[in-house]
Parts: C-alpha cells; structure tokens; sequence
C-alpha cells in the first residue's frame, strides 16, 4: 500500500446520521485520510440545501484529524482524482444498497479505475436512513438517538418545532 492513502466517502447527508459518521470514522481508521463528498442526487428532494448540510457534517467530523469535508458537484470519479483519492468507502446496510453500490462502483471503476471498499453497516444503526428519519421528525418523532445533537436541531429548527 502507497504511504498515503486518501478515501472518498460520498453521499448527500440530508441530514447526517450516526450511521454516516460511524462509517466515516471507520473509514478513517483504515486509511490515513478521509475526505466528506457532500453532493447532491438529481433524484432526490432535500430537506437541507447544501451549505446546511456541508455545515452539518464539518461539525460532525469536527473532532476527526485528517478528515475533511468539501462539496461535489459532477461526476464522483471526477472528484475522486482532482482530490487525488485513490478509494471510495461506502457503507451497506443490506441487499438494496449491495445493488446500487455494485453498479456505481463498477462504472466508478471504468471511468477512472478507482476502487470502491463497501463496509458493512454498524449493527447499532444497521438499517436507518435519512429519508425514514426526515419522515419520522416530520411527524414529531423523535430521532436524537440516531443524529448529531447539532442536525436533530437543525432538523427540529427547519420543521418549526
Ligand atoms: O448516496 P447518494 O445520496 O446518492 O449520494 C449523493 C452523491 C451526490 C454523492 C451521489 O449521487 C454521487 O456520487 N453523485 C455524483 C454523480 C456520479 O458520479 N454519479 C454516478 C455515476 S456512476
């Protein structure tokens, strides 16, 4: 392995969640340093623009040396080398994601030959997601114990409560 090896972890983080940063801070144990693609998927609607989100996850990751946070905005592989990252983390948490993360790693790889590692999701938080807690906080549920104290206030700010 090269002395230096720099990660990609993708996503949107709308917003970031205990299972994002468990992945990030596992990612980061085993490459040397890390780097947050904060973007936006044309198929989706946010709760948060992009600048929230961005802010949600620099402080999220505050307390993390080498892992930095920046946007993306074109194609992954792309950000990838201009970043001069040689790997993508992803996080699976079951069958559906295996899906989604094969295609995407097997076109990441041919357009630039970088690789994708897919770590499997921490038990804790196996099975959340942004949307169903973006659902659940709409209806006033409480999602504190699967976000950042700083995005289940935002969230609880951007809802009116
Ligand atoms: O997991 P998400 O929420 O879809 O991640 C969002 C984002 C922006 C990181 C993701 O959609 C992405 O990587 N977009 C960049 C465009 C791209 O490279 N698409 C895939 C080609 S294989």
């Amino acid at each position: 392995m090269p002395e230096s090896v720099r990660a990609v972890c993708p996503g949107s983080f709308d917003p970031i969640t205990r299972g994002h940063l468990d992945i990030i801070e596992r990612a980061h144990s085993v490459f040397h340093e890390v780097v947050v693609a904060v973007g936006r998927n044309t198929t989706k609607n946010y709760l948060f623009d992009i600048d929230e989100r961005l802010d949600l996850v620099r402080r999220a990751v505050g307390h993390l040396d080498g892992v930095t946070v920046e946007i993306i905005d074109g194609l992954l592989s792309d950000f990838c080398k201009e970043h001069q990252a040689s790997v993508i983390v992803k996080g699976v948490r079951f069958g559906t994601d295996l899906d989604y993360e094969l295609q995407m790693g097997q076109l990441n790889r041919f357009l630039s030959g970088i690789e994708t590692v897919l770590l499997p999701a921490g038990r804790e938080y196996g099975t959340i997601s942004s949307s169903m807690l973006r659902e659940v906080a709409a209806n006033h549920g409480d999602i504190s114990p699967f976000v950042t104290a700083e995005a289940n206030a935002a969230v609880r700010a951007k809802l009116g409560y």
